[in-house]
């Protein structure tokens, strides 16, 4: 089996809050097995270019509360091609790195499973704030995303209020929406706006038309941006037409992307990141560490791509051929399991948000 005197962690795509803590876990657990870890700055990039450097055991101090990555990030599309992949390859072997474990989301699992092919073995972290992968119940970053939305939901609540207006709300979660169903449900939205079930624009105006009734003054859509960017400031146009209630459109962006992360994060990231670092030295590899009912389990990185590609309808021919029966049952399984769960959660805000 082979042994590991050194590895790598870096992180990479878009950054999400709880990704320190996991970095922090990665190397406090490495160490404590005497095993070097070099920190890898802006992912891939670093890697190609050998931004690298050792982190010891007080270079991750008081960063568990800390968001962003301390390692930076970056999108890498040099890592994709034959040249960018071999200098990667090479700098590993400068730096004397016998595995890595990669924090991100899919592109970065992508990355990491091409990594393991070329001969440096790969574990992935999943840390993304949208929740897009389907084989985990949880990526890191997610929790926190959400309760900065609904902080910032809950402000401009008040300032609807205030006003009688309607507040159309768009949030990240690229073509997954979970972040816009979950905090929609807990704040007490009129409605709620995913691409995973269709949206009656009709059913909006007259649950607004409903409520207003109802003795209601305040008026919150959440808008998950996976229906597309022109969908919230055109629903926003609308329901002031139809209904005559003043409404404004905004964007919260970026800023779900940054803060300290919630208890849960740092939780999770920690778990993830001792989990990781165990099976990395056990010698697995090509592995994505994933959350199911509160228990850390693992699958290989191209069942869980190819999971995540079958949950968005988007399988491509082949797609399945490397895998047995028993896996394509599961696999649909998990898939039956999560949009049923959207659905359900979808016509449960449905009910109480009146
Ligand atoms: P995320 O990991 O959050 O999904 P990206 O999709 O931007 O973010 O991917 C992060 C990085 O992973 C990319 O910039 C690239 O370096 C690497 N990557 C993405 N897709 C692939 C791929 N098909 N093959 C190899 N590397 C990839
Ligand atoms: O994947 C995380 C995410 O924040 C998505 O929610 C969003 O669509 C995308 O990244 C934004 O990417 P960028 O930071 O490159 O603008």
């Amino acid at each position: 089996m082979k042994t590991f005197r050194r590895i790598g962690v870096l992180t990479s795509g878009g950054d999400a809050p709880g990704m320190n803590a996991a970095i922090r876990a990665v190397v406090r657990s490495a160490l404590s097995c005497g095993v070097e870890v070099m920190g890898i700055y802006r992912g891939y990039s670093g890697l190609i270019k050998g931004d690298i450097r050792p982190l010891a055991l007080r270079d991750v101090s008081n960063i568990v509360n800390k968001g962003g990555t301390i390692l930076y990030s970056d999108r890498c599309p040099e890592f994709k091609t034959e040249e960018g992949m071999a200098q990667a390859v090479e700098t590993c072997h400068r730096f004397g790195i016998d595995g890595i474990i990669a924090i991100g989301g899919d592109g970065t699992f992508r990355g990491a499973t091409d990594l393991t092919a070329h001969g440096i073995p790969c574990i992935g972290i999943p840390g993304t704030i949208d929740n897009d992968i389907a084989s985990t119940d949880n990526t890191i970053g997610f929790d926190t995303a959400m309760n900065t939305v609904i902080e910032m939901v809950d402000r401009l609540r008040d300032t609807c209020e205030s006003h009688a207006r309607c507040s159309v709300i768009e949030v990240m979660g690229r073509g997954a929406g979970d972040i816009a169903l979950y905090t929609g449900i807990a704040t007490g939205a009129t409605a709620i706006v995913i691409p995973e079930v269709e949206t009656d624009v009709e059913a909006i105006i007259k649950k607004i038309e409903n409520s207003r009734r109802l003795g209601k003054r305040n008026f919150i859509i959440l808008v998950s941006e996976g229906v597309g960017s022109k969908f919230g400031p055109e629903l926003t146009e609308l329901v002031e037409e139809r209904t005559g209630i003043e409404s404004r459109f905004t964007r919260l962006g970026h800023v779900i992307r940054g803060g300290n992360p919630s208890l849960r994060d740092r939780f999770l990231a920690s778990r993830m990141g001792v989990y990781a670092v165990d099976r990395l030295l056990e010698g697995l590899s090509n592995i994505v560490v994933c959350d199911i009912g509160d228990n850390l389990t693992h699958f290989e990185i191209n069942y869980a791509l190819i999971l995540d590609r079958m949950c968005k309808g988007k399988l491509k021919e082949g797609d399945l051929d490397n895998f047995t029966p028993e896996q394509i049952t599961q696999m649909e399984e998990i898939v039956r399991a999560k949009k049923a769960k959207m659905t359900r959660l979808y016509y449960t805000a449905d009910r109480i948000d009146l």
